[in-house]
């Protein structure tokens, strides 16, 4: 791996918005670590897409709501690339629709364990490397549900969303004296498999109607900004969530 060149790994990196973030930072100069879980063939295509682009990038197989998985994934990435320079905590998802009275104890860990527990994990085993290179960029990717309460079925993952609003605020204040910033971005309704499973074509015919550009976004949209926090250009941003949601939400 070009040693001269940033190294960043990206959570969930095998569809949506991961794939497409993990391919921008690499159209950007940097070299990528593609995680990925259960879609293999998608982590391999995204690190195909990279390479067939110039970029380099290897893939990487973890469980984020496990610590002991996402020790071993930071470690991996750090064998192979020595430093690491950028942590994208975009791993996530709804999980299932399930309504407030129905909501199992198992079913709300599941859905903290992916959203929340995984982004303290992946943060402070990325994080303490960043320290001792006293620099370092981490983007959280949290949701439009964790400032509007959640769409039909989502009141456990639009919490746990809002959850990581605050941790990206909270970290972004206790890793700042390790010259690393912390930022996030807020997705509100965009095209990605996550909608293949989760919402069906009249849900998301009321969802983009209350949007102002009156159409959903694309992973690339979200990938954009995400690159945006990343560079030099927002160097005295940190703390900060930038809504992606084309107007469905704004304050
Ligand atoms: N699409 C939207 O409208 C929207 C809106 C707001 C926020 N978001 C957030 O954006 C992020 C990306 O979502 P997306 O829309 O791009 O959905 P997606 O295509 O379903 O991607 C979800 C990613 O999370 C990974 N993942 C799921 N469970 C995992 C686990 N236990 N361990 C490790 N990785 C796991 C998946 O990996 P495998 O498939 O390889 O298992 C996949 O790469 C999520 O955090 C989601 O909550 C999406």
């Amino acid at each position: 791996m070009s040693s001269n060149k940033p190294k960043a790994l990206v959570t969930g990196a095998s569809s949506g918005i991961g794939a497409a973030t993990a391919l921008e930072l690499a159209r950007r100069g940097m070299v990528v670590a593609v995680h990925y879980f259960n879609n293999e063939d998608g982590g391999r295509q995204t690190v195909q897409a990279i390479r067939d682009a110039g970029g380099e990038a290897l893939a990487i197989k973890a469980d984020v709501r496990q610590q002991a998985e996402v020790e071993r994934l930071v470690a991996g990435v750090l064998s192979e690339f020595g430093t690491l320079d950028v942590l994208i905590n975009n791993a996530g998802s709804l999980v299932g629709r399930v309504p407030f009275f129905a909501m199992t104890d198992e079913y709300w860990n599941e859905v903290f364990q992916l959203n929340v527990s995984s982004v303290f994990y992946c943060t402070q085993a990325a994080g303490r490397q960043m320290a001792k290179q006293k620099s370092g960029v981490v983007v959280n990717v949290s949701s439009v549900a964790g400032r509007h309460g959640g769409g039909p079925g989502a009141i456990c993952y639009a919490a746990a969303k809002g959850a990581v609003l605050t941790l990206t605020k909270g970290l972004a204040k206790e890793l700042a004296p390790y010259g690393i910033r912390v930022n996030g971005v807020n997705p509100g309704v965009i095209l990605t498999p996550f909608h293949e499973r989760f919402t069906n074509e009249e849900q998301m015919k009321r969802m983009v109607d209350t949007i102002a550009m009156k159409r959903a976004g694309t992973a690339e949209e979200t990938a954009t900004v995400i690159a945006f926090l990343v560079s030099s250009d927002a160097k005295y941003l940190t703390g900060e969530t930038i809504e992606v949601n084309g107007g469905q939400l704004m304050d």
